[in-house]
């Protein structure tokens, strides 16, 4: 597959250096509206410079576009490549309105391309091997609660780095849909979908410097009876690890600190996994870019694995935008879209 980074800022060198190391993959070409971006990942990955989106989408040489731009963007770029017959790997969110997202989920059916989300933190190895436990071991009876916690640090430098940060029009909201949304997204892949919930947003320490929230916390109803807790900010000292816990009727697992632990009552906490140190990128992000495109590139060849489709995004994507909706609204319940 020969692929084109789009956005080359922060994330699109992970995306070109995970592709580099795929055996499915190589990297044709960098674009990004700024020049000197495009010149800079060309040199670095020894490709092509294009500075314009629409030269991706009539380049024949190009297979796979990977969408590494600002959050208004994503959409209408996905759309884009879809409908020129280009695979997507897209950056998340997937979409920052409900009618954005109704668009990609119509143009990801109506193409004959496929489109792989960046939700990079499932291919972890904890997360892989709690999914294991639950189909192997039914001794630790049903899942009744899924909590997710956010300790981040996102400062004014951060924010005023680039224009899109911190407004609703361009980055659509910020801890919820930026940071939080893999662990969001987790909770989800462990408890299915939401039915209803409600939720606070607010801005605490970067008040007066942007519009969006830098804190939330959430209760969630999925349509399984699993209640669900999110509680996230911005606004701390520093960025640590996320933590998720998954109780089931008769044990609880923590997922923190890149490791697996099972608990249970009265016994010490035992370690039943561990992820492997992320080998681009910051530890926040985990490892997953490379382990995610790679098995999407090895679907694309050979058309066998399991890869992180839009469909399976479905259910934490529809449940970031009843936050947002629940949380402008002064914390009403809000169902969650079908
Ligand atoms: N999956 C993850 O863990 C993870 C981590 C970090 C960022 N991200 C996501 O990646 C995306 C990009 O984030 P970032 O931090 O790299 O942003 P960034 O601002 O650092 O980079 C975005 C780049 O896109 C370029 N760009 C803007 N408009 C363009 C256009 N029309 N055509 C081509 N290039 C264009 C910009 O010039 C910039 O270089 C966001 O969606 C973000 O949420 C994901």
């Amino acid at each position: 597959m020969k692929s084109c980074i789009v956005g080359y800022g922060s994330i699109g060198p992970i995306h070109a250096n995970a592709v580099k190391m795929s055996e499915f993959g190589e990297i044709e070409a960098i674009c990004d509206v700024r020049n000197s971006r495009a010149d800079q990942g060309a040199v670095q990955m020894g490709c092509r410079a294009i500075y314009s989106f629409e030269d991706v989408l009539k380049d024949p040489c190009i297979d796979v576009v990977h969408i590494c731009t600002p959050h208004n963007l994503h959409v209408e770029m996905a759309c884009q490549a879809l409908a020129a017959g280009k695979h997507v790997v897209l950056e998340k969110p997937v979409a920052i309105t409900q009618n954005e997202l109704q668009k990609l989920i119509d143009a990801d059916r109506k193409s004959k391309a496929e489109l792989c989300v960046s939700l990079q933190n499932r291919t972890n190895i904890c997360v892989r091997k709690m999914q294991e436990i639950i189909k192997s071991d039914s001794s630790i009876g049903k899942l009744i609660g899924v909590s997710g916690f956010l300790v981040w640090n996102r400062d004014a430098t951060y924010y005023n780095q680039d224009a899109w940060r911190g407004n609703w029009k361009t980055e659509g909201g910020s801890l919820l849909c930026n940071q939080a949304v893999h662990i969001i997204d987790l909770m989800h892949v462990f408890a299915g979908n939401a039915k209803r919930l409600r939720s606070s947003i607010s801005t605490k320490a970067m008040d007066g410097i942007i519009e969006t929230e830098d804190t939330a916390d959430v209760l969630i109803e999925f349509e399984n009876g699993v209640r669900g807790i999110f509680f996230g900010t911005n606004a701390y000292v520093t960025s640590n690890p996320n933590v998720l816990e998954l109780d089931f009727e008769n044990v609880r697992f923590r997922y923190a600190d890149q490791a697996l632990y099972r608990i249970e009552e009265g016994a010490p906490a035992t370690v039943v996994a561990t992820d492997v140190a992320p080998q681009i990128g910051k530890n926040v992000w985990g490892n997953g870019h490379l382990s995610a495109i790679e098995q999407f590139y090895r679907h694309l060849i050979l058309g066998s694995e399991n890869y992180l489709t839009l469909e399976s995004a479905l259910p934490s994507a529809k449940s970031i935008l009843a936050m947002y909706e629940s949380g402008k609204s002064g914390g009403e319940w809000v169902e969650v879209d079908k």
